[in-house]
């Protein structure tokens, strides 16, 4: 299933590469694996490997991806702005363009300051709470990903889940610790008793409204209300990490319409077209504390660059267009029910949470409310699942915490046809189960 070209590759990489493989969720180790599959190229809703073999993919890049693998509009987009430039460190009207769009179409965000990921956006994000409140303390929540740095590297998601470090990585000082709380998520009884004894240190209280890191785990009704309304109430700031969700659920953010009142809002993923870029944004108010005005610092060399620019510019017109995220959810929901269908047919104690585009198939008869409920799951069995389906031709992300993607570029054929490879591959599991 691992082609000869991959397994040089790897080799090549594990003498290279710090374990081989530059973000730890690529990893095939915590599937078992003794090598990834290596990426040739990717077009519409598939890949091709390094050894030639096809195929469809729902990992999306880790979800960037919504509109499919080389659209011809960023393509053009790119190949344009290819023949004016690479990198300017001077301002272009790329930039200012994206920066309207990005206002408009989210109302909570007065101004944007672009960056080139979602770590620098939320690093950036925290920065300014506490600029803003004076304050220390972050308030984050169990199981979500908000990137790789010191602060939220505690109790975190993703691939710090699965793929080494654990969820609370080394090299974090004690110190950056100590301004850190780490609260089960759908649960406002911990974050009301936080308030009450910690309220007036709280500077941000920030959050995945609908979370993509421990599994698709979806806010019980009234759970954003609450979660606004107690951070007001002891004057710290909301920050909406909608760096997965932004963009692929629907044209703008989702956190609002479900409750939440962000003050910084954070993006990344979708909206760089599959480009390096990020960004954060929040009232007029408090972005006025961004160096140059004001005493916040935060700069970037790479930040608005305009290959990035272009690409998501061309990428925000494909979401914009009448019907798309219509059929982001008809895609979605299609082969999300055939899977369950196909799982529960066999006997699986599987799950689902499914939000627009993007799910899981949880290994456990119910889908979580929390990180400690996702982390009771049938591992073996994902696992098991995983390789059955990269076998018929079906690439998923190799951890039981990440979502399936879909995007514009799979065909109404290639969903049928994972739907059969997952009927296929639970069938394997369940013949497998009698053997045993
Ligand atoms: C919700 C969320 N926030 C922040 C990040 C960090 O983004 P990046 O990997 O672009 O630094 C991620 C990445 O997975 C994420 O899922």
């Amino acid at each position: 299933m691992i082609g000869e070209e991959s397994r040089t590759l790897w080799e090549r990489a594990q003498a290279a590469i710090a374990g081989g493989v530059n973000s730890p969720a690529r990893s095939f180790r915590p599937m078992g694996g003794d090598a990834p599959l290596f990426i040739r190229s990717a077009a519409g809703g598939r890949f091709i490997d390094a050894d030639g073999r096809s195929y469809i993919e729902f990992l999306a890049a880790f979800g960037p991806n919504v509109i499919g693998h080389g659209h011809p509009k960023v393509l053009k987009a790119l190949a344009a702005q290819l023949g004016e430039g690479l990198l300017f460190g001077a301002p272009c009207r790329g930039e200012v363009e994206l920066a309207e769009r990005l206002c408009a179409a989210i109302p909570e965000m007065e101004q944007v300051r672009l960056v080139s990921s979602g770590t620098e956006a939320v690093m950036s994000a925290i920065r300014l709470a506490r600029a803003a409140t004076g304050r220390r303390v972050v308030v984050k929540f169990d199981g979500n990903y908000h990137g790789h740095t010191d602060t939220v590297l505690v109790r975190t998601g993703s691939g710090a889940a699965t793929a080494g470090g654990g969820h609370d990585s080394e090299g974090v000082p004690d110190g950056v610790r100590q301004d850190v709380r780490s609260l089960p998520f759908n649960d406002l009884g911990a974050l009301e008793e936080l308030v009450r004894r910690e309220g007036d240190d709280l500077a941000a209280v920030l959050i995945e409204p609908i979370s993509g890191n421990m599994g698709v785990v979806v806010p019980q009704p009234g759970y954003l209300e609450g979660v606004s309304r107690l951070a007001r109430s002891c004057g710290a700031l909301v920050i909406d990490d909608e760096i997965i969700v932004g963009f692929r659920l629907r044209y703008g953010i989702i956190g609002p319409t479900l409750g939440l009142s962000p003050d910084i809002v954070c993006l990344g993923k979708a909206i760089g077209g599959g480009l390096a870029l990020g960004a954060y944004g929040a009232r007029r108010d408090l972005m006025r504390r961004i160096a140059p005005l004001g005493p916040m610092f935060q700069a970037g060399t790479l930040a608005g660059n305009p290959l990035s620019v272009a690409a998501a510019l061309a990428s925000l017109d494909v979401l914009a267009a009448p019907g798309v995220y219509e059929t982001l959810e008809a895609q979605g929901s299609r082969l999300a029910a055939g899977v369950l269908t196909a799982g529960l047919r066999h006997g699986q104690r599987v799950s689902l949470q499914r939000v627009g585009s993007m799910f899981t198939l949880f290994f456990r008869p119910s889908p979580p409310r929390d990180y400690h409920e996702a982390q009771a799951h049938d591992g073996a069995a994902f696992r098991a699942f995983f390789w059955e389906m990269l076998r018929r031709g079906v690439y998923l992300a190799p951890s039981p915490y990440e979502a399936w993607f879909v995007t514009l570029g799979h065909t109404g054929e290639e969903i049928l046809a994972a739907i059969a490879a997952a009927e296929e591959s639970f069938a394997a599991l369940d013949a497998q189960a009698h053997e045993a």
